[in-house]
């Protein structure tokens, strides 16, 4: 219970908003207990004022993960305690000896009551603009339920579309990952996570998850530090240098050691390395977990290799809050380790301004989607369309016969799965978004071609086919519902879900023009699609405004400009296929023999490469040009190429900058992405679109894991997708 004489005689001097934010905590945790301070590395899920009050007020416990609404009663939703999060902030904030603040958690990934696209998406849109607008309308709309810290943006990197948590990733490469994770994390925090609308973000999952074996997901990683340093460790270097708060630890082992007890990459690196002085959380009962995998005979032995780790809160395992305090009396757990999470722990919390403004900004505010919040759900949602084929059915004619009816001139059937299932198009990991509030396809389309437009149900039939063949184009919706992807949705066939295809093949089968609309979140193998079907548009899952971005793109009223995140590969067979297969002693010259591959009864490119997106128009790329064929090490050459519009559209052109290294330490990847720029152009108009380039942006780390820029040639590659490049050659040079 509460200790009231203490409450009214101790004098809250880190209550002073005018000190240092480390001065505060040093006060602050100069009066702590062991106890209390074991309290602040605890997180519950679900707080509930009522049952937990006497845990609060004792300062047991730190954090609250889902929990979510300031006000209302106790109403459960699925399990999740909503409502009432203010009343659990008073316990602790005026009932506890302290006043500490609790935090309140829960995963607002691709928005909150307005929901954009999938992360997946927004890599889509390689706009890291179109990331912070994101990060800020759902940062906005979070707050008036009291969530006060987000566990996004995921940046694990993934070669493996059987792994569901692929549509949760910004794609596959580390500087697209990076940028975007950059985009979002501004747009979640501002410049100041303490702002009344913005909160806390969290880079996850440190480190290494996108590597799960077979894409099952939670497996073990088998990886060496010279891959994880290359490639999976640099998103998160972004992160930690847009000034993330939070990171969290990886459910996975690296190469036998669990993340939540792997103190090289949690100390040495991270903080070591990289200077992150924020808070590491730990996955859900991730440290509880290390008892699971073998590397901890109990949960006490699992609170001692988590607190050496680095891990800062146990996210509802309660190992630390079982065993945390035993550990250190008995002088098995150095009490400066505590003391150094609670810290981060602390840390956090004045970060964010919990001392000062501890409740929901807005108590009970509406936070419902406005025609501001849509705006921004339509323009990403847009941004993320990506057009794979079009052999001229798309745009669809909008005034063809606008007063005719099905069967007439510009008659249109959409058809196929979630016409009007707005709650499938939300995608995973959406906690408060709302099916009733999305813009189906079958809603838009309706308002825009009215009886030009026939919809047939989901299910198909005989019927369905009739009124193919009466219409004079097919708009088919095929994919995975939003529930086949995310956490724990692996595969082992990366094809449409069962059903769709026979579909498909019976309306392609008509001859007429057939447009095939692919929601998904993963690259799907799209070979059979892509052959049967004259448009295709893939458009992940992409929130409330779905149906209007879809039937703006259809018709044309803006230019398709999203590109792969990811590399679609031949079939599942084929996985993995990404932009960073590094050369073997024995390369695969597929432009000189087709035969050859690795594989007695398939070819190896892939079926869509990264990067890869059409529009309504037709752009060509001139050869790169550079400034100076020597590229000095600490100066930059620049590199420009001519892009000239050949069509009759205008169109939104994603140039892309790649690199090879051809002779390094180590191998390094055939082409890497290295910078991109989202170019307009109007029809007939050509533009000299310049990048510079430094001789950083070819640092890697060599055999002895340090980072190194070498002296020698690099390529530079340029063109609209990873798979048609022109390139030029540059010298690197160490004048100094
Ligand atoms: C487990 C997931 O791996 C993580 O991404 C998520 O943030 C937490 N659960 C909390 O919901």
């Amino acid at each position: 219970m509460t200790d009231t004489t203490a409450t009214r005689t101790l004098e809250r001097t880190w209550l002073d908003a005018t000190l240092p934010v480390e001065e505060r905590i040093d006060l602050l945790m100069a009066q702590m207990t062991l106890a209390e301070k074991v309290g602040q590395t605890h997180q519950v899920a679900n707080i509930d004022p009522d049952a937990d009050a006497d845990e609060i007020a004792a300062g047991r416990i730190s954090s609250s993960l889902y929990a979510s609404g300031p006000t209302g009663g106790n109403e459960r939703d699925e399990g999740v305690l909503v409502g009432n999060i203010d009343a659990a902030q008073r316990h602790a904030v005026e009932g506890s000896r302290l006043g500490i603040p609790l935090l309140f958690g829960r995963d607002v990934i691709h928005g909150h009551r307005t929901v954009c696209p999938i992360p997946l998406g927004i890599a889509a849109s390689f706009d890291p603009d179109v990331a912070e607008e994101i990060g800020e309308i759902a940062a906005r709309e979070a707050v008036v339920d009291g969530v006060a810290w987000t566990f996004a943006p995921m940046v694990d990197i993934s070669e493996e579309p059987r792994w569901g948590r692929v549509a949760e990733s910004l794609g596959e490469t580390p500087v697209l990952s990076g940028r975007l994770a950059a985009g979002l994390v501004r747009g979640f925090q501002g410049d100041d996570p303490s702002e009344p609308e913005r909160l806390a973000a969290c880079a996850k999952h440190f480190a290494g998850y996108g590597l799960s074996a077979g894409g099952r997901d939670y497996d073990t990683v088998s990886v060496g530090e010279n891959t994880l340093r290359n490639l999976h460790l640099r998103p998160f270097k972004w992160a930690v240098d847009a000034g993330v708060t939070t990171v969290m630890a990886a459910f996975n082992d690296v190469d036998g050691t669990p993340m939540h007890a792997h103190e090289h990459l949690l100390r040495d690196v991270l903080r070591g390395e990289w200077g992150f002085d924020g808070m590491v959380v730990a996955d859900w009962n991730g440290i509880g977990q290390l008892v699971n995998a073998g590397v901890a005979a109990d949960l006490r032995e699992a609170a001692v290799l988590a607190i050496r780790a680095g891990v800062d809160l146990d996210m509802c395992g309660g190992a630390y809050l079982a065993h945390l305090e035993e550990l250190v009396e008995s002088g098995e757990v150095e009490l400066a380790l505590v003391d150094d999470a609670v810290r981060r722990v602390l840390r956090l919390k004045f970060r964010l301004g919990l001392f000062e403004r501890p409740y929901a900004a807005q108590p009970g505010a509406p936070n419902a989607p406005t025609p501001e919040t849509r705006e921004v759900a339509l323009r990403s949602g847009q941004a993320a369309h990506v057009l794979v084929k079009n052999d001229g059915v798309l745009p669809l004619d909008a005034s063809a016969g606008s007063s005719g009816s099905a069967g007439s001139a510009g008659s249109v059937l959409l058809s196929g799965a979630f016409v009007d299932d707005g709650d499938a198009l939300l995608g995973t990991w959406v906690l408060d978004g709302r099916g009733e509030e999305v813009v189906t396809p079958g809603a838009a389309l309706r308002e825009r071609l009215g009886d030009r437009l026939t919809v047939a149900d989901g299910r198909f039939s005989d019927v369905t086919l009739m009124q193919a063949r009466a219409a004079e184009t097919s708009v088919l919706l095929l994919g995975e519902h939003r529930s086949r992807s995310g956490e724990a949705q692996s595969v082992v066939d990366i094809g449409l879900p069962p059903g769709q295809i026979e579909v498909l093949r019976a309306v392609a089968a008509l001859g007429k023009p057939l447009v095939a609309v692919v929601y998904t979140g993963r690259p799907l193998d799209l070979s059979e699609v892509l052959d049967l079907a004259d448009a295709v548009l893939v458009v992940w899952h992409p929130g409330s405004e779905a149906g209007n971005a879809l039937a703006s793109v259809l018709l044309g009223e803006v230019e398709p400009h999203g590109r792969l995140p990811m590399t679609f590969p031949l079939s599942t067979g084929h996985i993995p296929t990404s932009t960073h297969q590094r050369p073997t002693g024995r390369l695969i010259r597929a432009d000189v023999d087709h035969k050859e591959g690795r594989y007695i009864d398939a070819l190896t490119y892939p079926r869509l490469p990264f990067g890869f997106g059409l529009s309504y128009t037709s752009v060509e790329y001139g050869a790169p040009v550079v400034s100076s064929s020597t590229l000095p090490v600490g100066g930059s050459v620049t590199l420009t190429v001519t892009v000239t519009n050949t069509g009759d559209r205008p169109c939104r052109e994603v140039v892309q900058l790649y690199f090879r290294d051809p002779v390094a330490e180590v191998t390094r990847p055939l082409v890497e992405l290295t910078d991109w720029a989202l170019v307009d152009l109007e029809p007939g108009q050509a533009r000299e679109v310049t990048f510079d380039v430094d001789a950083e942006q070819t640092a890697y780390a060599g055999r002895d894991l340090t980072t190194r820029v070498d002296e020698g040639e690099i390529v530079l590659l340029t063109g609209p997708d990873a798979a048609r490049l022109q390139s030029v050659s540059i010298q690197v040079r160490n004048d100094s």
